[in-house]
């Protein structure tokens, strides 16, 4: 099996996970790190041992050890780091969000065809087990047709807050942090919704601290979706159908931690659905998928093709622009 070189741009939390995750995601070695600072790069170094140590993302896209850079810095620089990436003929694995909006992830993804590279977003819960067998349960019309997807995100941040979650230069507010996964659920069982309301309260910066959001389809199905950084919530999803059969993901949904519990209707017990829970975190799953992809030759993601992404940024543009979030990669 080859072996797939990975290398890290910026040394954060995430950075930090998905390095630990890694060692689960077969044929992957982690080889590079990059930073801007020479500090945070020998700190990461020292926890995750690397051959290459880089002081800035320019020097850790030039390496030429390094077949695949996985972006993890703050929202607003996923696009410059992407381009960066790609120029410097790399495959990049992008966190979530993909992008500010969908005019970079158009740029983003024609770049990437142009220059026949690989690129998907790190949108990590599609390939957890829970999920795909909450999908597949779905699929299987267990509850019939789906009529209501209720999914919140929530809590308040500890202090020292992160200064990313509230600065809109760098992205900050719930919908693109967090209401995401909200909105990648909806869109993940019910599909692209036909009208959307959104309304939020905004922090002291402007950008969403709350965010309620409403999806209604065609068929009377809605989804209704809140993120918070003002409150601890469960961070649940429940989805039910016409049959009166009810999934529900208990806390916290986006990640393998998340339990499916099947609700029969009527007088039905709760039923556990078991699923493997794999060694790891849970990033190592999309490690894995993107080590198949690169050793396959391919330049899209069968299980997160490129439109994909477009549509899923496409609907938080809206959702910014009903809610009135702004931020200065925008204008
Ligand atoms: N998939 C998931 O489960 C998940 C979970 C958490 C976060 N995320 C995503 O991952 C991204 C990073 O989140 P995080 O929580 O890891 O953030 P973080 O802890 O603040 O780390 C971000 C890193 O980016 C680099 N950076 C470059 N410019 C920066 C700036 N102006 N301000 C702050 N940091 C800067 C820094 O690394 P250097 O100083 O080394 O360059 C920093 O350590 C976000 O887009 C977020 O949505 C995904």
């Amino acid at each position: 099996m080859k072996t797939i070189r990975w290398g890290i741009l910026g040394t954060g939390s995430i950075a930090r996970k998905f390095a630990s995750d890694l060692r689960f995601a077969e044929g992957s070695e982690l080889v590079a790190v990059g930073s801007r600072g020479k500090k945070s790069a020998d700190d990461f170094a020292a926890e995750f041992p690397v051959k290459h140590c880089h002081y800035s993302y320019e020097e850790l896209a030039g390496d030429a050890e390094v077949d695949v850079i996985y972006i993890a810095t703050p929202h607003n620089l996923h696009y410059e780091n992407t381009l960066l990436c790609l120029n410097h003929n790399k495959a990049v694995l992008c966190e979530k969000p993909f992008a500010i909006n969908s005019r970079q992830t158009v740029e983003m993804i024609a770049l990437a065809k142009e220059k026949k590279l690989f690129l998907m977003e790190a949108r990590w819960t599609k390939f957890l087990p829970h999920f795909i067998k909450m999908q597949e349960m779905v699929a299987a019309g267990m509850l019939g047709e789906i009529k209501a997807v209720l999914a919140n995100f929530g809590f308040k941040p500890l202090p020292p807050v992160n200064p990313r979650l509230f600065d809109p230069a760098l992205g900050g507010g719930t919908i693109m942090d967090i209401g995401i996964y909200n909105v990648f659920m909806a869109m993940a069982i019910l599909g692209q919704p036909d009208h959307i309301d959104a309304v939020m309260t905004p922090a002291s910066t402007g950008v969403d601290e709350q965010c309620a959001i409403l999806f209604r389809y065609k068929n009377g199905a809605m989804a209704q979706l809140f993120s918070t950084f003002s409150a601890n919530l469960a961070t649940e999803v429940d989805i039910s159908g016409s049959n009166g059969h009810r999934i529900r993901l208990t806390s916290r949904f986006y990640e393998p931690s998340s339990t499916i519990e099947y609700y029969g209707g009527g007088n039905a017990e709760k039923q556990i659905i078991e699923v493997e829970k794999g060694a790891g975190g849970g990033y190592n799953y999309e490690a894995a998928h993107v080590n198949e992809c690169l050793r396959n030759g391919l330049t899209e993601s069968p299980v997160i093709p490129f439109a994909d992404t477009l549509r899923l940024m496409e609907i938080l543009d809206k959702i910014r622009k009903l809610a009135g979030v702004k931020y200065p990669a925008d204008l």
